[in-house]
């Protein structure tokens, strides 16, 4: 054999699992995972979600089962949706201190005091039209929505919630919840703020699981349009500006470009939520046998994470410590 001398030979450091683990840049731990739970105001313990297997709707005593599941393996941060018994047209119950989400905060505070408890802010679930604000005809308001907004976020804080996630895409939703907190002496909940969330049809399985799918029309006029880039900075910026804490991306997979333009931009923490229709992608091509569903999962997340995620939400943060015990 003919030696060469090539002056860069890069599979050095492939050579073995040990140099490969010491040269490894992007790390997972579950310690940055936030796993969400779907809560539902009915008896029935479970309420599979067809088009995302093994996540349920669970009664707020079993989950609480979940929740200790969760610790068990790792997962320390939680996102609650609430499915209401009642919707109308102002969202009542997403503000009501007796209802479904704030009595899961205090359940949840009274047994598990060290989880991080965040509460989405939205009112798509509790809309009888599904929309995430007020409607006037086919229009929803933005303004008369921050005040239902405000309220929430301050019957979600008064009963435990640790940090506020502001979902619905309303023009200063940041700032107004800002406000309405510092005023009721809740100055140390955090504001998570869905800062880019784009108009997506990823959030299918979503709509199924919280029963929050829009009677009519599309979410086109608040959410963001899929294709713009630059738009997603100014979002990012006029959110932290209004006082946000964390910043989110939303879907994480096809927008991993965004997440790392976001990163870049804004010293404060990047979150990146894996939604529903990601992992119901996986989900099925791995019961048919197409793919390995572990290291897919795994790939994917580490993927997320070196786009420029400190935190990823993800209906498969209960699979993460298993899977990294394995690999
Ligand atoms: C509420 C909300 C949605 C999701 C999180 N919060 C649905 C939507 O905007 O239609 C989607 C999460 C997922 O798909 O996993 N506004």
């Amino acid at each position: 054999m003919q030696k060469i001398n090539l002056k860069s030979r890069p599979r050095r450091l492939r050579k073995n699992e040990v140099i490969r683990n010491l040269v490894q840049e992007t790390i997972l731990s579950p310690s940055q995972f936030i796993a969400p739970v779907f809560i539902h105001e009915g008896k029935e313990p479970e309420i599979k979600i067809n088009s995302m297997p093994g996540i349920c709707q669970f009664s707020l005593d079993r989950a609480l089962k979940h929740i200790d599941e969760l610790t068990k393996n790792k997962i320390k941060s939680i996102i609650l949706f609430g499915i209401p018994g009642l919707k109308d047209k102002e969202a009542v119950s997403a503000w009501d201190e007796k209802s479904i989400i704030q009595r899961a905060n205090k359940k949840i505070k009274e047994n598990f005091p060290d989880v991080l408890l965040i509460n989405d802010t939205c009112l798509c679930e509790y809309m009888e039209h599904g929309h995430c604000g007020i409607i006037l005809g086919n229009e929803v308001l933005n303004d008369p929505t921050l005040e239902i907004l405000e309220r929430t976020a301050i019957s979600q804080a008064a009963s435990g919630a640790d940090i506020i996630a502001p979902s619905g895409m309303m023009d200063g939703m940041v700032a107004a919840i800002r406000n309405a907190l510092d005023q009721n002496n809740f100055q140390d909940v955090a504001i998570m703020s869905y800062a880019v969330k784009y108009a997506s049809a990823f959030y299918g399985p979503f709509r199924e699981a919280a029963e929050s799918a829009p009677q009519f029309g599309d979410r086109k006029s608040y959410q963001m349009n899929p294709a713009n880039k630059r738009e997603a900075l100014r979002e990012a910026l006029i959110d932290e500006q209004e006082g946000a804490d964390i910043i989110m991306v939303k879907p994480a997979m096809p927008y991993l470009d965004i997440i790392s333009l976001v990163k870049e931009k804004t010293n404060l923490p990047v979150a990146a939520y894996n939604v529903s229709g990601e992992y119901a992608m996986i989900k099925a091509a791995a019961q048919n046998g197409w793919i390995d569903e572990d290291k897919i999962i795994l790939e994917m997340l580490t993927g997320i994470k070196r786009a420029g995620a400190d935190i990823i939400i993800s209906y498969f943060a209960k699979d993460v410590n298993r899977i990294l015990k394995r690999v």
